[in-house]
C-alpha cells in the first residue's frame, strides 16, 4: 500500500496527515482525524451530508479523492464554523428556526450555507434554494422550508440587521413552554457537528471489528453455492458469518391473523438456499476495517440458478407463475369487509358511479444515514447492541428469537439516528451485528452502503386497487366496492397487519352506508413491505380521494362541495365500524373554504399554452394509539430537579423535547426550570419500555404516563402547608424518590368492545370505538404541468389540520413539512424496485430543494383531545396521509389527464396527455388479480374473528 504524507490547513491550522491517496477520500481523512461532523450518507456525491469548504468552494468530501488534493489546501468543517460556546449565526438559526430534525444532514447544510453567505451575504430565498439544489444538499426530514428560513435569519445577523439575541428562543414571561418553539435539547450538538451517530461512535471505539454483507445481485434464484475462499485470503479479514452461525435463522413474524396461508416465518436472516429479492444477505465478511471487509465481501463467489422474476403481483398472480415460497401460494391472505346492504343491490340504483384502478408504489424511506448497528459486551457482560431502532425493547425480544436466548440477555441502545420513518422497527442489521459479536467474541460493527440499505430494508408496501363509488341524485354517497391487493414483495412481514389497519381509511372522513371490500396480499420479487409513516393509509387514500373527485365531476358538482356534503356526522360509522366521535371536519372545511376560493380564482394565472395549471383537493386523517397499547415512564426526584426515564425513540421527530415539555408542564407547580429536567432515554438497561415510536402514538401514550406520575408524585411531595418537599426532605422522611407508571389503553375503559363477532356484522357495538383519537387534515394545492415534457411542479400547498393541542411548535412543524415533502415525492417521483435506477437517493426520487415548494401554508386548529393530559392527538402520520392525491387531482384539473398510478413521472403524464389529445381514455384498465372480488367474498368461510392486538 502506498501512503502519502501531506499538510492540510484544517479550520485555520496546518495539520500533517498520512493517507492512501488512491483510496482515501477527503471525507475519510477528515473523519479519520475525529472531525465526524462530516457525515457520510450516500457515499456517491448525491446527498451533501459530507459537504466541506475547500479553498472557499463547497465540495462533497465522499467523492473528493486525496490524490487530487494539494498540500496546504484550506478546508473548513462544521466544527470550525462555530462551537457550543461560540455559535455561528447559522448554527443558532438552525436551532431556533427548526432547520433540523434528525440532524444527520445538518452539518452539510451549515457548511454549504456558510460558503453561500461568504459569497453572497444578501441572498433571496430563491438564491438559497438554488444553492442547495446546485450543491446536492439533500434533507429527508425537513422539506427544506425551515432550512431556508434558518439561512435567511442567519444572513440578517451577519449583515447586522438582527442580533444573535433576536434569533435565540426565550422562555415566555409566563414561563409556559407548552405549544411554543422551545428548541430540541439535542439540537446544539447537531448544529456544531458534535453529535456522533452510529458510524461516528463505531469508528472511535477501541477494538472494533467491521463486517460487510455479501448481497444478492439477482432478484429470484436458487443458491447453488457460496464460496468464501478468496475472501478469506484478503488482507485484514478475521472471520466470516454464514447462515450456519445463526441458531434460529428466520425472522419471527408469527402472526395472529386468520385466513393467512403463510407461516410468518418466511424470511431468513442470512439466505443460504434461495434469493427472494435483490439485496438479500447471504453472509458477512468480518475484517479489521470496513474497507477491508467490503473489498473481501466483493470476492465472495455465489453460484445461482436463476428463476423467473416477478416484478409485481400482477405477474406473480398470472397463470403459470411459480410459487415464490414453495408450498405457499403467491396470493396468501385476504380480509373481507361488509357494511350495510349488499352493494350489488345498491350500486345499480345509484344516480352516478365512478370507477378507478389505482396504484400506490413501493415508496422508499430513503433516509440519508444508511442502516448500521454495532454490538459489544457491556461492563456487566451483557450482549449489548446499538442501532437506529425505533423499538428498543422489541429488538431484544426479536433477537432472543434468532439466538435462542431470552430478551433479558440483551441490552438495546438507540444511537443518535439519521431518521427512519418506520423501517427501523425491523431488527435485521442489529441481529447481524450481534451474530458477529457472538462469532468473534469481539465488538463488531455492521454498516451497509446506501444501496445495500435501500434494497435490504423494507419499503412502503405497494398496492393495486380496483374500486367503485356510487352516490344518489343529491350526491350523497351510497355504496363503495373496493378490492385492494398489496404487493408485499419477497416476504410477508407486515402485510396482514396492513390489510387490517387499512380498513379504517378507505372512505375516511365520509359516511358511506354500504360497502363490500376485500384486502389481500401477495408475494413478488421486490423489497418487502414494512412500517412507513402513514402506515396502511396512503394506499387507501389514493383510490378513495381520486374517486371523490371523479364522482363529483360525474355529478357536475364542485369537488369541495361534494366532499362537504358527504363528511360524516359525529356518531356515524366508518367502514370498519369505528365511530366518528370528536370530529372537527366541518370546522376544517369551513376554515379551508376561503382559501379554496382563492385557489379557484387563480389556477390559470401564469399558465401558458404548454404550461398548464390546476388545483386539487384531498381529505384524510390518521388514528392515534389503539386498544392494546401501553407505555411506561419513570421519574426520579433528584437534588437538581427531575430525571425522566423512558424509551420514546428519538428519530428526529422530537422525543426529547416532547418528553421534556410534558414533564415541565405536568410538574410546573414545583417551580423548576426546563434545564432542571434531565432525560435518560432509549437504553433498555436504564429506562422502562415505552413501546415502538410509530403510528403517532408516542406523544399520546407518554403524555398519559406523565400524567399518572404527576398524580402520584406531586401529592407525595406536598407538605401540609401546600409547599413541596425537597429531595433531601423526601429522603429524610423515607418517601420514595423514584416512581414508575404504566399507562394502558384499557385505562380508558374501551376494553369490552374488542371482540367482534364476525366481519359480517357491525364490527363494534353501538356507541363505542376502538380508535377514538384521530388527526384530521385537508389540503389544497396548485400544480403546473409542462405539456411538452409531462413534468409536474407543485407551486403551492395549503393545509388545515387538527391534531389536538400543540405540544411543541418545532416538533409539530417539522413533522408537518416533512409529511408534505414525502407525500409530494410519492405523487411525483419516488419508487423502489429497480436496482439499476433506485439504488441512490436521487435515483429513487427524493425531491431536491427546488423540486419542493417554498409556498406551503398551514392552519392548525386546536381542539383539545379528551384523553390526553394536554389535549394532543399525535401528529406525524396525519400530515403524510393524503396530500399525494391532491397533486394527482390537480394534474387532472390542469390537463384533463387522470393519473391514477404513482409516481406521476413526466413520461407517464406525457403519455396520458397524448391519449387525452387523441380522444382516448388515459385511465388504466381494472387490474386482474386472478380472482373476482365477489367470487372470493361469496365463498369465504364466515369465521368468528377477534380483532388482533393493535387494531
Ligand atoms: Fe457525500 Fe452523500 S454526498 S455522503
Ligand atoms: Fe435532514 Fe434528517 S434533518 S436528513
Amino acid at each position: 500500500m502506498v501512503l502519502r504524507k501531506m499538510w492540510l490547513n484544517i479550520n485555520g491550522a496546518d495539520r500533517m496527515i498520512v493517507c492512501n491517496p488512491e483510496k482515501d477520500t477527503l471525507a475519510d481523512v477528515i473523519r479519520g482525524i475525529g472531525l465526524t461532523g462530516c457525515k457520510v450518507g450516500c457515499g456517491v456525491g448525491q446527498c451533501g451530508a459530507c459537504s466541506l469548504i475547500l479553498n472557499g468552494k463547497v465540495v462533497r468530501g465522499c467523492v473528493k479523492k486525496m490524490k487530487n488534493m494539494n498540500d496546504y489546501d484550506k478546508i473548513e468543517t462544521v466544527e470550525g464554523i462555530g462551537s457550543p460556546e461560540h455559535l455561528h449565526p447559522l448554527q443558532q438559526a438552525f436551532i431556533t428556526y427548526n432547520g433540523l430534525q434528525c440532524g444527520f444532514c445538518t452539518p452539510g447544510f451549515i457548511v454549504s450555507a456558510k460558503a453561500l453567505l461568504d459569497e453572497n451575504p444578501n441572498p433571496t430565498r430563491q438564491d438559497v434554494r438554488d444553492w442547495f439544489t446546485k450543491n446536492n444538499n439533500m434533507c429527508r426530514c425537513t422539506g427544506y422550508k425551515q432550512i431556508v428560513d434558518s439561512v435567511m435569519a442567519a444572513a440578517a445577523v451577519l449583515r447586522g440587521e438582527k442580533t444573535m439575541d433576536d434569533i435565540t428562543y426565550h422562555i415566555p414571561a409566563d414561563g409556559k413552554i407548552l405549544g411554543t418553539d422551545y428548541p430540541r435539547p439535542a439540537a446544539l450538538a447537531k448544529v456544531t457537528g458534535l453529535c456522533d451517530y452510529g458510524q461516528d461512535i463505531a469508528m472511535k471505539m477501541p477494538g472494533m471489528l467491521h463486517a460487510a454483507p455479501v448481497t444478492a445481485t439477482v432478484r429470484h434464484a436458487n443458491i447453488k453455492s457460496i464460496d468464501f475462499s478468496e475472501a478469506l485470503k484478503m488482507p485484514g479479514v478475521v472471520d466470516i458469518l454464514t447462515a450456519d452461525d445463526i441458531p434460529n435463522n428466520v425472522f419471527p413474524y408469527r402472526n395472529p391473523y386468520p385466513r393467512t396461508r403463510q407461516t410468518g416465518l418466511d424470511q431468513p436472516l442470512i439466505n443460504d438456499k434461495k434469493v427472494y429479492r435483490y439485496g438479500d444477505i447471504m453472509g458477512m465478511v468480518i475484517a479489521n476495517t470496513m474497507r477491508e471487509a467490503r473489498e473481501a465481501a466483493a470476492k465472495v463467489k455465489v453460484e445461482y440458478e436463476l428463476l423467473p422474476v416477478y416484478n409485481t403481483i400482477l405477474e406473480s398472480l398470472a397463470p403459470g407463475a411459480m410459487e415464490i415460497h414453495e408450498g405457499i401460494p403467491n396470493y396468501f391472505f385476504e380480509l373481507p369487509l361488509h357494511k350495510g346492504t349488499d352493494t350489488r343491490e345498491i350500486m345499480p340504483k345509484c344516480k352516478a358511479t365512478a370507477t378507478v384502478a389505482a396504484y400506490t408504489q413501493r415508496e422508499p424511506h430513503a433516509v440519508i444515514e444508511p442502516d448500521n448497528a454495532f454490538a459489544y459486551y457491556d461492563e456487566n457482560g451483557k450482549i449489548t447492541f446499538q442501532s437506529k431502532t425505533q423499538d428498543v425493547f422489541g429488538f431484544c425480544r426479536q433477537l432472543a428469537h434468532f439466538f435462542k436466548k431470552t430478551p433479558d440477555d440483551f441490552r438495546s441502545i438507540m444511537n443518535p439516528t439519521g431518521a427512519s420513518f418506520g423501517y427501523t422497527v425491523w431488527p435485521g442489521t442489529s441481529a447481524l451485528a450481534v451474530a458477529c459479536l457472538l462469532k468473534t467474541g469481539r465488538p463488531c460493527n455492521v454498516a451497509l452502503t446506501w444501496k445495500q440499505y435501500q434494497f435490504w430494508t423494507g419499503k412502503r408496501t405497494a398496492a393495486f386497487c380496483n374500486a367503485t363509488l356510487g352516490c344518489d341524485e343529491k350526491g350523497k354517497l351510497q355504496a363503495l366496492q373496493y378490492d385492494i391487493m398489496y404487493d408485499t414483495g419477497g416476504y410477508a412481514e407486515t402485510s396482514e397487519n396492513m390489510c387490517w389497519k387499512g380498513l379504517r381509511y378507505f372512505g375516511f372522513p365520509y359516511f358511506i352506508p354500504n360497502a363490500d371490500a376485500l384486502a389481500r396480499a401477495a408475494y413478488s420479487n421486490n423489497p418487502p413491505g414494512t412500517a412507513y409513516r402513514t402506515f396502511s393509509a396512503t394506499q387507501q387514500f389514493t383510490p378513495s380521494e381520486l374517486l371523490m373527485d371523479m364522482l363529483a365531476e360525474k355529478m357536475g358538482m364542485d369537488p369541495f362541495d361534494f366532499r362537504y356534503l358527504n363528511i360524516a356526522e359525529p356518531g356515524q360509522t366508518m367502514l370498519n365500524g369505528n365511530l366518528y366521535l370528536q370530529y372537527p371536519m366541518k370546522q376544517i372545511m369551513d376554515t379551508m373554504r376561503p382559501i379554496y376560493e382563492e385557489y379557484k380564482a387563480r389556477p390559470r394565472q401564469g399558465a401558458t399554452p404548454n404550461k398548464k395549471r390546476g388545483i386539487g383537493l384531498s381529505l384524510g386523517g390518521y388514528t392515534t394509539s389503539g386498544p392494546a397499547d401501553q407505555s411506561q415512564t419513570d421519574i426520579e426526584i433528584t437534588k437538581d430537579g427531575l430525571t425522566v426515564y423512558n424509551c420514546w425513540e428519538q428519530l428526529g421527530q422530537g422525543a426529547d423535547v416532547g418528553t421534556l415539555i410534558m414533564v415541565y408542564e405536568a410538574f410546573k407547580d414545583l417551580g423548576i426550570t426546563p434545564d432542571q429536567i434531565k432525560l435518560v432515554q432509549n437504553d433498555s438497561a436504564l429506562a422502562p419500555e415505552t413501546g415502538v415510536a410509530g403510528g403517532s402514538r408516542s406523544n399520546y401514550v407518554v403524555g398519559n404516563t406523565i400524567r399518572k406520575l404527576a398524580n402520584e408524585i406531586l401529592p407525595a411531595m406536598k407538605k401540609a402547608d401546600g409547599t413541596y418537599r425537597t429531595y433531601d426532605e423526601m429522603v429524610a422522611e423515607g418517601i420514595p424518590t423514584r416512581y414508575h407508571a404504566q399507562w394502558m389503553h384499557t385505562d380508558r375503559k374501551v376494553g369490552p368492545e374488542l371482540a367482534r363477532p364476525s366481519m359480517n356484522t357491525a364490527m363494534v357495538p353501538e356507541n363505542t370505538t376502538i380508535h377514538p383519537e384521530w388527526g384530521y387534515i385537508f389540503h389544497v394545492c396548485q400544480v403546473e404541468v409542462d405539456t411538452d415534457t409531462g413534468k409536474t411542479e407543485v407551486l403551492s400547498i395549503d393545509t388545515v389540520t387538527d391534531i389536538g393541542v400543540i405540544t411543541n411548535g418545532q416538533g409539530l412543524r417539522g413533522q408537518f413539512y416533512s409529511g408534505i415533502f414525502h407525500a409530494l415525492g410519492t405523487a411525483l417521483k419516488e419508487d423502489c424496485w429497480d436496482p439499476d435506477k433506485h439504488g441512490t437517493i436521487q435515483g429513487c426520487g427524493v425531491l431536491k430543494c427546488n423540486e419542493t415548494p417554498d409556498d406551503i401554508g398551514v392552519i392548525y386548529l386546536e381542539n383539545p383531545r379528551e384523553y390526553h393530559p394536554f389535549g394532543a392527538a399525535g401528529a406525524s402520520e396525519t400530515f403524510q396521509a393524503c396530500a399525494h392525491v391532491a397533486v394527482l387531482n390537480a394534474i387532472y384539473n390542469a390537463t384533463g389527464a387522470r393519473i391514477t398510478e404513482m409516481p406521476a413521472l413526466p413520461e407517464k403524464v406525457k403519455a396520458a396527455l397524448d391519449k387525452v389529445a387523441a380522444g382516448q381514455d388515459a385511465a388504466p384498465a381494472p387490474y386482474d388479480f386472478g380472482s373476482d372480488m365477489f367470487d372470493v367474498l361469496d365463498n369465504l368461510e364466515q369465521i368468528p374473528e377477534q380483532v388482533p392486538a393493535g387494531h
